[in-house]
C-alpha cells in the first residue's frame, strides 16, 4: 500500500481569484468592513438568483437555520416541544437547531436510492404538534420537493429547507428559493460557494425576513441595522424617532453578521457558481460511467430523467451484498492521496444516542448508510487526469478494468 503523504484528492479546495482580491482591497482602502454595500449586493444577488426577494448573510449555515426556525417558533406562536420533521441522514446542524430552538426534531428515514427525505415516509410522522418539515437537499442534490411541498399544504405544515449542500440548480425548473418559506445554505470551506465561515437565508415572505433580520442583530428593532441610515434622514421628527429606537431590542437575538470581506469573496463566489457547478456535473459523470464496472459492490448515485444535481461531493453506498468492507476501501483509498468522509451519520453520534437511544436501530436506511456511505469530492479544480487517477486507485482495489483502462 501506498503511504499517504500529501494529500491529493480532496472532497473540496478553493481558489480565491483576482475579483475578489480587487474588492477586498477596495474595502480595506473605504475603512468600511461592517455590513455596507457589498454585503447587500451579495444578499441580493444571491437571493434573486434563487428566485427570493430577500437575502440574509449570516455567520453559518447553521445560523441561517437557527434564525429560520426562531423566525417561525415567534411568529406562528409555536409552543416548546412542538415537531419538526428533519431526514435521518444530515449533518447534525440540521436537527441541533430544531433542539436548539426548543423544539423537537422527529426523523423521517430516507429514500435508499436518492439519500433524501422521503415523501413516502413522511405521513406517518405527522401529529397534531407537527408544525414544519425540515427537508435537506443533501450532497448537492434538491429533495422531493413537489411531493413534500404538497403535503405540507394539505397539513398546513411550514417549510424549512436546508439547502446547505446545494445551490446554483433548479429544481424541476423552478429556482430552488422558490420551493420552501424558507430556504438556508452554507458557504463554509469546501462548499459550493465559499466565504469561509458564512450562510444565508432567503424567502420571499418580507416578514420573515424582517424578523430574521432583527434577530440576527441581537433582537434589535428593524427600524436600525445598518450605519448609513442615518446618513439619509433630514427630519428632525425622522431622527428623533431613529435615535429613539436603534438601541431597541425586541427579541432575544444572536450576534450573526459578517463582514464585507466575506461578503466579497461571495460575490465571486456567485459569478463563478454556474461555471462551477457543471465542471463539478462533468466530473460527478465522469466518476458515475468509470466507477460503473463496481455498481454490483457500490451503490453510485441514481439520478432520475432530468433531475438536476449540483455535485457537491460524489457519494457511494457500499450494497447490502457485498462483501466489501467500508474501512478496507476507505483505508485504501486515503492511504493514495484521495480524501473520503462518510456519508453524514446522525442517529448514531454519541450525542443523538443520549438523546434519541434506540432510535439508530429504527431508522433502516440511515443505518445501511450509517455503515455503508461515504464520499469523494468531484470539486471544480479535479482535473480529468484526477479522475482517472481516483478511478484507476478503485480499479486497483477491485483488481478490475475500468473504462478508463
Ligand atoms: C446539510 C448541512 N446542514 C447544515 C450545515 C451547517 O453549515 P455551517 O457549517 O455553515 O454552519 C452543513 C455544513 O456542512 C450541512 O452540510
Amino acid at each position: 500500500m501506498a503511504i499517504k503523504n500529501k494529500l491529493k484528492i480532496a472532497v473540496g479546495s478553493l481558489k480565491i481569484g483576482s475579483f475578489a482580491k480587487k474588492l477586498i482591497q477596495k474595502t480595506l482602502h473605504n475603512n468600511r468592513l461592517t455590513y455596507g454595500d457589498i454585503t447587500i449586493e451579495f444578499e441580493n444577488k444571491f437571493a434573486r438568483e434563487h428566485g427570493c426577494r430577500y437575502g440574509l448573510f449570516t455567520v453559518s449555515g447553521t445560523s441561517a437555520l437557527q434564525i429560520a426556525l426562531h423566525a417561525m417558533k415567534g411568529l406562528h406562536a409555536w409552543k416548546n416541544g412542538d415537531e419538526v420533521l428533519v431526514p435521518s441522514v444530515t449533518f447534525i446542524a440540521t436537527s441541533n437547531v430544531v433542539i436548539q430552538n426548543g423544539l423537537k426534531p422527529v426523523f423521517v428515514d430516507v429514500d435508499p436510492r436518492t439519500y433524501l427525505m422521503s415523501p413516502e415516509n413522511i405521513k406517518s410522522h405527522i401529529t397534531s404538534r407537527t408544525r414544519a418539515i425540515m427537508p435537506v437537499h443533501l450532497f448537492g442534490r434538491p429533495a422531493e420537493m413537489k411531493k413534500i411541498t404538497a403535503l405540507a399544504r394539505r397539513y398546513k405544515l411550514k417549510v424549512i429547507v436546508d439547502s446547505c449542500e446545494t445551490m446554483g440548480v433548479e429544481y424541476l425548473d423552478k429556482p430552488l428559493g422558490q420551493w420552501g418559506d424558507i430556504v438556508c445554505f452554507s458557504t463554509y470551506a469546501a462548499h459550493l460557494l465559499i466565504t469561509g465561515v458564512g450562510g444565508l437565508a432567503i424567502t420571499n415572505n418580507s416578514v420573515y425576513a424582517t424578523k430574521m433580520r432583527s434577530l440576527m442583530n441581537h433582537g434589535r428593532d428593524t427600524i436600525y441595522y445598518n450605519i448609513d441610515q442615518d446618513d439619509h434622514v433630514f427630519s428632525r421628527k425622522k431622527m428623533y424617532k431613529l435615535v429613539d429606537r436603534r438601541f431597541s431590542f425586541i427579541d432575544v437575538g444572536y450576534s450573526y453578521r459578517l463582514t464585507e470581506l466575506e461578503a466579497a469573496l461571495g460575490l465571486e463566489g456567485l459569478r463563478d457558481l454556474s461555471a462551477n457547478v457543471a465542471a463539478r456535473q462533468k466530473n460527478y459523470r465522469l466518476f458515475l460511467e468509470a466507477l460503473a464496472p463496481y455498481a454490483r459492490d457500490l451503490q453510485l448515485p441514481i439520478l432520475q430523467k432530468g433531475e438536476v444535481c449540483a455535485c457537491m461531493m460524489f457519494p457511494i453506498v457500499i450494497r447490502p451484498e457485498s462483501n466489501i468492507q467500508r474501512a478496507e476501501l476507505i483505508a485504501f483509498l486515503e492511504t493514495h492521496g484521495i480524501e473520503t468522509r462518510y456519508a453524514m451519520p446522525l442517529l448514531s453520534q454519541p450525542i443523538y444516542q443520549k438523546l434519541f437511544p434506540g432510535y439508530e436501530k429504527r431508522y433502516p436506511v440511515a443505518r445501511w448508510m450509517d455503515k455503508n456511505g461515504f464520499y469523494i469530492g468531484c470539486h471544480q479544480y479535479l482535473s480529468e487526469k484526477d479522475v482517472r487517477y481516483v478511478v484507476t486507485v478503485f480499479k486497483k482495489f477491485f483488481g478490475h478494468k475500468t473504462l478508463f483502462s
